[in-house]
């Protein structure tokens, strides 16, 4: 649990930490004189603190010394020049360090911070409305009070679960890329209804609302998808007619593939120098 008396610092104020640190406040989990961001440019420092009435600094060794609780929010491979600054590792010695670039691993981040306790993390851009998915995985000096500080800070934005670092990479695919993949599907229902005839922003509407509500029968039912399907597909009606032009189109394997190339491409991404992006 986060202490009243605690303050979380966030280094790299923009989309992503600034949807953690919004969710953070709106849900309650921190006063704003409870957080302290930090951010390159001095537009963006000034912005935040107007409109969250957060503190703010550019000063990373500063914000790192306030606080007792670090997000890592900057983008993969700013985290090592952040980190191996000796005045910002010093200062986050002996702190719990939660990092959420994309394929920067554990054993890099417990290499560059060997006095801190490192949490690896991928949230997703649903964050934003705090609808959000998240999953950590905990470094060897972190203990269970740590982690579960690691899962509220990620539940405040939407769901959270714990899993090993070896399977990080296939979470950053399914779930920080997923939301794409998801919008893909939801954009070609789109075209499909308005093939058939209906308004475009009908049609999404329909689309997007009837995805959220399959999505949430799967979390609420707890039963299989391939259930949930057959409960849907009456004999010689129409489901079953679309389902089969899915399975002539390889609809499955084609979007698992598309989760092992992205995750084959994510483990690529937090060890490329800047020059490679
Ligand atoms: N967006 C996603 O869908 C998503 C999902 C999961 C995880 N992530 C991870 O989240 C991280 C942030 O992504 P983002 O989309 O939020 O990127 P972003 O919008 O570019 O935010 C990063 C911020 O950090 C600032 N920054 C860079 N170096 C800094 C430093 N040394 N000290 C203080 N601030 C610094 C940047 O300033 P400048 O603009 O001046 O460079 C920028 O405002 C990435 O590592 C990414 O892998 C992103």
């Amino acid at each position: 649990m986060i202490g009243k008396s605690e303050t979380l610092a966030v280094l790299g104020t923009g989309t992503m930490g600034e949807a953690i640190l919004r969710g953070l406040l709106r849900a309650g989990k921190l006063e704003a004189s409870q957080i302290i961001g930090t951010d390159r440019r001095a537009e963006v420092t000034r912005a935040i603190h107007e409109k969250h009435g957060i503190r703010t600094t550019s000063d990373n060794r500063e914000a790192a010394a306030a606080a007792q609780i670090v997000l890592l929010c900057v983008k993969p491979h700013e985290v090592e020049p952040l980190v191996t600054d000796p005045a910002v590792g010093a200062a986050l010695a002996g702190k719990l360090v939660v990092s959420i670039a994309a394929g920067v691993r554990l054993d890099q981040l417990a290499a560059w911070l060997p006095n801190s306790a490192v949490v690896r993390a991928m949230p997703n851009t649903p964050c934003l409305i705090g609808e959000g998915m998240t999953v950590i995985a905990r470094g060897p000096r972190v203990t269970d009070a740590q982690a579960a500080t690691a899962i509220e800070v990620f539940q405040s934005v939407g769901g959270c679960l714990e899993a090993e670092d070896k399977v990080m990479d296939a979470v950053t695919s399914l779930n920080g890329s997923g939301p794409a993949f998801a919008y893909i599907m939801i954009e070609a229902l789109t075209d499909g209804g308005v093939r058939m005839g209906l308004r475009r922003d009908t049609a999404m509407q329909i689309a997007a609302q009837m995805v959220q509500g399959a999505a949430r029968m799967v979390l609420q039912t707890g039963m299989h998808p391939a259930a949930l399907k057959d409960q849907v597909t009456t004999p010689a009606g129409s489901t079953i007619a679309g389902l089969l032009i899915m399975e002539d189109g390889r609809i499955r394997s084609v979007i698992a593939r598309a989760v092992e190339e992205a995750a084959k491409t994510a483990a690529k991404l937090g060890q490329q120098k800047p020059s490679e992006k």
